[in-house]
Formats: C-alpha cells, structure tokens, sequence
C-alpha cells in the first residue's frame, strides 16, 4: 500500500503587515502519498504559492502541522529545514529561475554543492541529466542563450539534482507556449511514472491539470470541497490515487 510521503493538519500561514494580516490558508487538511502526481488550482491569491512554501520547507506555518516522510517540519530550525529541503526537495518555478551569468551544466551543478557532492561529480551528473532531457547540444549555453523551453528543462534537471523525493512546480508552464508546456508536462509525467517521484504541480490551466491524477482546489486559504474531494481527502482519508504501480 502507498505510504503517505506529506500530511498536512489543519494547516495556517498568517502573514502579518504592519497593523494587517492576510489568512492565506485556513485550516489546510491534505495527505499526499509517496508516488502521487497532483495538481493544485484556485484563483489567483487564494494560497497555492504559500501552500508550496510550506511543504517545499521554505517557511513555517503559523498554526498546525506539517509531516514531510515522517518528519514534523512545521517546527524546525532555519538550518534542519534548509537540510531537509536540499535533500528532499526539488524546485520548478513559473519564471525558471536560473542563475543568468552560469551555463546549463553550471546551473544544474550549483545546489549539489549544499549536499556536498564533490566537482568532478557534480559536473557530471549535471551533463548527465542535462542530456536526459534532451539538452545535450546546450551544455554551455547561458539561460538567456535558450528559450522558455529549454531554460525550463535546465530547471528540472537542476531540481534532480540531489534525487529528491518530491517535485514541487508552481505554475513551471505559466511563461510557456502551449504546445513547449505540455512537453514541460510530458517529462514531469515521466519522472512520476519510471522514477517514482512525488510530484505536485500548481496550475490555472484546466489542460494542464489534467496531466495529473489528483487534482486539488484552493479557494480562499482552503480546499475546496466538491463531493469527490470531499469522499477523498477528508473524511474517508485521502490515499492517493487509483494508480498501478
Ligand atoms: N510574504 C507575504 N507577505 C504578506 N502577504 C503575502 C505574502 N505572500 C503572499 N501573501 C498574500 O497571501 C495570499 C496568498 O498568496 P499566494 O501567493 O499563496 O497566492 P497564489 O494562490 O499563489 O496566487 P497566484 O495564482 O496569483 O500565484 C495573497 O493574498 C497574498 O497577497
Ligand atoms: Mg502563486
């Protein structure tokens, strides 16, 4: 039976600003299980972003728990939760966020550092992974020497790196043509499948949601319940998908 890799208990993140306070999430209940591929939807400011902070370890929740493969991460220090991340996690962002002035295969190579992988090696896992996502002839080539596409590939290989357990993608198709962000979906869907990662991917389009075999909605700091959520997360406890594996 799959193993829950992420929980969360009732969950909220407060930002507080001077004299206000933005409830960005609300008592976020939600189980995702070691293998899962899940999309997360909901209009613009209604917490998806803070969502994959939180689980991402990036920050702390205000109020509640989170369990990241059996560890409570809703309470950790600056550094244990920067070490968790390093090795756990995995990041793909809407904007790439690459290193301008590094090449491919420097870009890719940089957060192996943190986990204390030494040069020789981390050049050439970087290449390798690199050439896994069809980028060979781009090894040297600086972010804004590729397109969309491409610099997005170079993220995914980066956020490989250190062989996380959990790929989190925050609108990773958002700057993309339509056509570039489905073959971004296609190797995100790979990794899911042969190499059995947990992927969670935020996005606003219904298409591109659809690559994933859970879908969750946020609306307004909270998951919004349509009955078949509510027969999946809540109350029957959520478990996953009907997936064979
Ligand atoms: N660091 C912060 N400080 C204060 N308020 C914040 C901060 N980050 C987010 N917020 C607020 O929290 C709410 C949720 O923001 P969040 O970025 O999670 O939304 P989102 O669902 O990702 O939106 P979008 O689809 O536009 O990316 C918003 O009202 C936002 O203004
Ligand atoms: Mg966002």
């Amino acid at each position: 039976m799959a193993r829950t890799l992420i929980e969360l208990q009732d969950v909220w993140k407060i930002y507080r600003m001077d004299q206000t306070e933005v409830n960005a999430l609300r008592g976020i209940s939600l189980k995702f299980n070691e293998g899962d591929f899940a999309s997360i939807q909901g209009p613009s400011g209604s917490g998806k972003s803070t969502l994959m902070h939180l689980v991402g370890c990036l920050d702390l929740p205000t109020k509640g728990r989170i369990f990241l493969d059996g560890h409570d991460i809703s309470r950790m220090s600056e550094s244990t939760l920067a070490q968790i991340r390093g090795k756990k996690i995995g990041f793909v962002f809407q904007a790439f966020n690459l290193i301008p002035s590094l090449s491919a295969v420097e870009n890719v190579a940089l957060p192996m550092i943190f986990n204390g992988i030494q040069k020789d090696k981390r050049d050439a896992l970087a290449k390798e992974l690199l050439v896994d996502m069809g980028l060979k002839d781009r090894l040297y080539h600086k972010p804004s020497q590729m397109s969309g596409g491409e610099q997005q590939r170079v993220a995914i290989a980066r956020a490989l790196g250190n062989d996380p357990d959990v790929i989190l993608a925050d609108e990773p198709t958002g700057n993309l043509d339509s056509s570039t962000g489905h073959h971004i979906m296609d190797i995100l869907a790979h990794l899911y499948k042969e190499h059995k990662k947990t992927v969670i991917i935020v996005t606003h389009d219904p298409y591109i949601a659809n690559y994933a075999h859970t879908k969750i909605n946020i609306v307004d700091g909270q998951v919004a319940h349509d009955h078949e959520s509510e027969n999946r997360f809540l109350w029957k406890g959520y478990n996953g998908l009907n997936k064979k594996k």
